[in-house]
């Protein structure tokens, strides 16, 4: 007499479909808190969504393709948080639709560059990487610095963040296109960069 456990391991269709449960609870089991811990949910304190500038930069990161080399996302490890400063947690990218960050690093990690080198090394770097880091190999972008920025759509793009839960007040709104007035689109990436990861102080 074959046992319950022997029927299940010679019936191919029976083991798909008892393998098909055990793998859901599991996967529940997992996920699902996930929905509902404050950790993972809500933004950790003093985080604002980005400002007109910033948000122009993101889209421009993300037209350009940075993220094709360079991640957003310090893990918990030391040889990360030494190099890198503190660790990236949920909470930071509450207002980062979509998220950046990956796992491809040709380039370093850049969740913790704001602050750490000035507008000028930035400006310099982005135009031609190899005149400030001699052996880079990321490519340059030097047509930031000539496209100024299209004012027109901002307002849009903050009104739709808006009704996602992106906290903008209206006066954010109703600037957002002065603040982006005569300014190029390397000013927009620089700022972007300028603000990644700064609300949680990197520990240096
Ligand atoms: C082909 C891969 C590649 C692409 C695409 C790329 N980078 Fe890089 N990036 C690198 C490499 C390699 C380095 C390290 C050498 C250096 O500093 O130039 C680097 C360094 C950097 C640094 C300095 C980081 C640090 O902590 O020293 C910044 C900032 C940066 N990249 C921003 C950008 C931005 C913004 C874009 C998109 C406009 C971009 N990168 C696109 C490869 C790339």
């Amino acid at each position: 007499m074959a046992t319950g456990h022997e029927k299940v391991e010679k019936n191919v269709s029976l083991l798909i479909i008892f393998t098909v449960i055990v793998v859901a609870i599991g996967g529940l089991v997992e996920i699902l808190p996930l929905f509902f811990q404050k950790s993972t949910t809500e933004a950790v304190s003093g985080l604002k969504p980005y400002p007109a500038l910033q948000l122009e930069g993101r889209d421009i990161y993300i037209r350009e393709s940075c993220m094709v080399c360079h991640s957003q996302m310090i893990r918990p490890f030391r040889a990360e948080t030494e190099r890198y400063g503190h660790y990236s947690v949920a909470g930071e990218f509450v207002y980062d639709r979509p998220f950046q960050w990956g796992s491809k690093r040709t380039g370093p990690d850049l969740h913790r560059v704001g602050g750490r080198y000035s507008n000028e090394w930035h400006r310099a770097h982005l135009i031609n990487p190899r005149d400030v880091v001699p052996e880079s190999i990321m490519p340059g972008y030097p047509w930031l610095e000539r496209n100024k920025l299209d004012p027109t759509l901002i307002r849009k793009k903050m009104r739709v963040l808006l009704t996602l839960g992106h906290p903008y007040t209206e006066e954010d709104i109703k600037n957002a296109p002065a603040e982006l007035e005569g300014k190029t689109e390397m000013d927009a990436l620089i700022a972007y960069l300028q603000g990644l990861g700064t609300t949680i102080k990197a520990r240096r």
